[in-house]
């Protein structure tokens, strides 16, 4: 049973999720009953992962009572502007065949016209207003976009969700948000993205100061990173699409990490980016049109 984590409004989150980032879409209806069938209840998707409808597929079939589900959705850059937002929930609340989702998370700040950012952001307290999302957020939002939000925003985004892995933390805007009650959300949390083998970085997975922590605690690695972040109080949602590794993924809730062994986690930080570099999102580079259906 995954523990809970109290948003900013009130609204309580389980800590654990599921993520469908890559998810083929043929793939994630199998992929989300697995997770909901071994006990997870947050799914994280987004409109840019096309793949919306086959988790609304998948949290119907279920037969989960819909307010057991926490769901999860971001906003792509496409659909940036008041009331292009306002039409983007519509499209993504229809395929997740959800009258209401948890939480809608803008996927990106666009520097280039962070004005369009803030007319989407806009369009999120609007629908929180009136109730057709429980909570609102923001993603791959570095210390300069949150704070330049905060300047315009009436409520404070509940999340923002930042790669988070030991071998890139992001601790200044992690300690950013906790100052300001946004809860960090971990992407790529076992450090899915670190495969930068061409350049002789390696995978948080094989790491051997993880390896032998997980060694200690007859657990893998993925479970220690999965522990490292919920000990330090961040939501994470790892991704599989294979049924054994969404049940190992899970299995973290009878073990705990030393503050030596988290503290040893904490420093294997390479200060090296595995996603797109947020600064760089542009409209020319990443926009591309969200299908109605
Ligand atoms: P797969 O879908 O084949 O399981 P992240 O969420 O940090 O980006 O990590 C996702 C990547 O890690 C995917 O390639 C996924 O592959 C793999 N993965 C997920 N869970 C585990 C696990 N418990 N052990 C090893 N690899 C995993």
């Amino acid at each position: 049973m995954s523990t809970l984590l109290k948003l900013n409004n009130g609204v309580e989150m389980p800590a654990l999720g599921f993520g469908v980032f890559q998810t083929p879409p043929d793939e994630t209806r199998d992929a989300v009953e697995a997770a909901l069938s071994t006990g997870y209840r947050h799914i994280d998707t987004a409109a840019a992962y096309g793949n919306e409808r086959q988790v609304g597929e998948a949290v119907a079939a279920a037969g989960i009572d819909r307010a057991g589900v926490f769901l999860e959705t971001k906003i792509w850059i496409s659909d940036y502007g008041y009331e292009q937002t306002l039409h983007g929930f519509a499209k993504s609340a229809g395929k997740l065949r959800a009258d209401r989702i948890d939480l809608l998370i803008l996927h990106q700040a666009l520097p280039s016209d962070f004005g369009r950012t803030l007319e989407a952001y806009r369009a999120l307290e609007t629908l929180l207003g009136d109730g057709k999302v429980r909570a609102i957020g923001v993603s791959n939002f570095m210390v300069e976009h949150l704070t330049a939000l905060l300047d315009k925003a009436t409520v404070v985004p509940a999340v923002n969700q930042i790669e988070v892995h030991p071998y890139f933390q992001q601790r200044d805007v992690q300690t950013f948000g906790a100052q300001h009650g946004i809860l960090t959300q971990a992407w790529s949390p076992i450090g899915g993205i670190t495969f930068y083998r061409d350049s002789g970085h390696s995978n948080a997975l094989q790491d051997p100061v993880i390896g032998e922590i997980a060694k200690a605690h007859g657990k893998s690695a993925a479970q220690v990173m999965l522990r490292w972040h919920l000990q330090q109080g961040r939501s994470a949602i790892p991704k599989s699409t294979n049924s054994r590794r969404i049940a190992e993924n899970f299995d973290v809730f009878d073990f705990h990490l030393t503050d030596e062994e988290l503290s040893a986690i904490d420093a294997l930080e390479t200060g090296r980016r595995g996603g797109p570099e947020p600064a760089d999102v542009t409209f020319e580079t990443f926009g591309r049109p969200i299908p109605e259906a």
